[in-house]
């Protein structure tokens, strides 16, 4: 409260004292004259996800640094659609068609955001995407979608990176079934990883709705991986799915000497909001995150309010500090607000002009350069830093930094930096069960599972003289052995991601 009234005391000082009052005053008067409406902006998410909280949280925020205390600002119109991707879609239709929102955004899954593009299209409504597995091509097909999210899919090229750095070559791919994963970043996962000849022994595909409503379901799935050798697990799940992960796959023994657990960002991102008692039991877990450039005076100013408002609004929530969806959400209404000629006239506002002007975004965020690119579709380029974190006591340290084609660094100031191929050259790690050396990633075999040596070794070994990109390489059923009963199969994900 101290904080907001301080603020807008020094707003007014400034103002009475600069150009920009007579400016403000002489839009005011066009506007009142000209008696045009506000502009009405539909955001639909999961607001009761923390990452939804976040980004209205945001939003609120960016309006209110934009317009400050003008009267142009828009109607910012939230609306929560759960988890319910068909929930999202009738919103949507209901926005558009009862409060003529002349933008809709949000969509932090693909799955929410897929089923209503197509009503964007139509009806020529901007859809700014906050999801950050667009498909490339979807931006292509649909004109009016707007991809505002940085894609995370380099982020499996730093996994493999991790896999590789200790030359393990055996792996069991775990991953919640969200609708888009498996055509998605899944099988980007899967393509680096037999670009580098590493076997994918398992693919445990974890359905969100078994999960939430048999509550063996999860011991039972991970029962069936530890009859198997592989013990470098890679985890691409919900942050609430993870914890529920690592609490059974410790008490099963998953999480001990041999094993080696590598998470992607949607879990490592979020790490301060799990449980005591789910980083107890992710004890040398190695996590791949978004890389945020939280720094700057810009940074900090929105820290400050975040802070202030999110406790405010949501007293309940352990952690105050600002996330990625937190950045992400503010840079995207701070395009869109850039993007609207703030006096025409809303009621004859096309979104073709909208959508252009969106399209030629270019400025500082608070998540790096936001400059889209319309190379087909228009979306944001893609994110190239990530950083790597080991799971250790009550929290996680930072083990160092990862960049697309460059490879491991201790740091990311610019000019400091120094590239590795392997991260273990940056240092010890902590690992599972407190093992002093290096988790062989796999488990002694069993009569009931012999180990195969020979082939994928040697194909360890070439790997360094053979060419690297083999789009057009058709997989054979001999590769891998995939497991059955709900573990999707691997030619099924192939045959999916090669349609693009
Ligand atoms: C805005 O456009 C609508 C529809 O064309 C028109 O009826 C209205 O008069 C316009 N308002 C102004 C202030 O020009
Ligand atoms: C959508 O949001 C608006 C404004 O926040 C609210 O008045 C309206 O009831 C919401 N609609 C639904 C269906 O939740
Ligand atoms: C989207 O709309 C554009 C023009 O409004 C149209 O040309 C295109 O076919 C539509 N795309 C889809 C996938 O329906
Ligand atoms: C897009 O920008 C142009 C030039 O600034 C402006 O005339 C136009 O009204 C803008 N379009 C919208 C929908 O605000
Ligand atoms: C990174 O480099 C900067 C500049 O050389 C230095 O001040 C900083 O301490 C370094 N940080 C780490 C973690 O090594
Ligand atoms: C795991 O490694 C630690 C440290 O080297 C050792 O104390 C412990 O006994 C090992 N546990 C098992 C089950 O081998």
């Amino acid at each position: 409260m101290q904080f907001k009234k301080k603020k807008k005391m020094m707003m007014m000082a400034h103002m009475t004292s600069s150009p920009f009052m007579y400016c403000c005053c002489l839009l005011w008067v066009l506007v009142c004259s000209s008696g045009a409406s506000p502009v009405n902006i539909g955001i639909i998410d999961d607001f009761d996800s923390r990452s939804g909280k976040e980004e209205r949280i945001a939003m609120e925020i960016a309006v209110s640094d934009f317009y400050g205390a003008s009267n142009l600002q828009p109607a910012l119109y939230f609306n929560n659609s759960g988890t319910s991707p068909v929930q999202a879609y009738s919103l949507a239709k209901g926005l558009i068609e009862e409060k003529h929102v002349k933008a809709l955004m949000g969509f932090q899954t693909w799955q929410a955001g897929s089923i209503t593009v197509d009503l964007s299209n139509q009806s020529k409504t901007p859809m700014l995407s906050l999801a950050e597995e667009v498909p490339p091509w979807a931006t292509r097909e649909w004109p009016f979608l707007i991809n505002a999210a940085r894609s995370q899919h380099a982020q499996m090229k730093a996994v493999v990176a991790v896999v590789q750095s200790w030359l393990w070559w055996r792996v069991t791919i775990i991953y919640e079934d969200t609708g888009s994963t498996p055509d998605g970043i899944i099988s980007h996962l899967i393509n680096e990883l037999q670009d580098a000849d590493v076997f994918i022994e398992q693919i445990a595909r974890l359905s969100p709705w078994l999960a939430f409503s048999d509550k063996h379901y999860i011991r039972r799935e991970l029962e069936s991986l530890k009859a198997k050798q592989s013990r470098v697990f890679i985890v691409h799940t919900s942050v609430n799915l993870a914890s529920n992960i690592f609490i059974q796959a410790e008490k099963l023994g998953l999480v001990d000497n041999d094993s080696v657990w590598i998470t992607t960002s949607t879990i490592t991102n979020q790490l301060d909001l799990l449980s005591a008692t789910a980083i107890s039991s992710m004890q040398g877990v190695l996590g791949v995150k978004s890389y945020l450039p939280s720094s700057g005076s810009q940074f900090e100013r929105f820290r400050a309010e975040f802070r202030v408002r999110f406790k405010a609004r949501y007293p309940d929530e352990p952690c105050t500090e600002p996330g990625l969806y937190a950045l992400q959400a503010y840079d995207a209404l701070w395009a869109l607000a850039l993007a609207i000629n703030p006096i025409s006239n809303s009621s004859t506002m096309s979104g073709e002009s909208l959508v252009d002007n969106i399209s030629k975004s270019d400025f500082k965020g608070l998540n790096g350069e936001f400059k889209l690119s319309r190379q087909g579709g228009v979306e944001l380029e893609a994110q190239k830093v990530f950083g790597i974190v080991n799971v250790f006591g009550k929290s996680y340290r930072e083990v160092g930094y990862w960049s697309d084609g460059l490879g491991f660094s201790a740091n990311i100031t610019e000019g400091s930096r120094k590239y590795d191929k392997r991260l273990s050259e940056l240092g010890a790690v902590f690992w599972p069960g407190g093992a002093s050396s290096v988790p062989r990633g796999y488990t002694i075999p069993t009569d009931a599972n012999p180990l195969v040596i020979g082939v994928p070794l040697q194909q360890m070994q070439n790997s360094q003289s053979r060419s690297k990109k083999s789009e057009s390489r058709v997989w054979t059923g001999a590769e891998t052995d995939v497991g059955l009963g709900s573990h999707i199969s691997l030619a099924e994900i192939r045959m999916k991601s090669q349609s693009y």
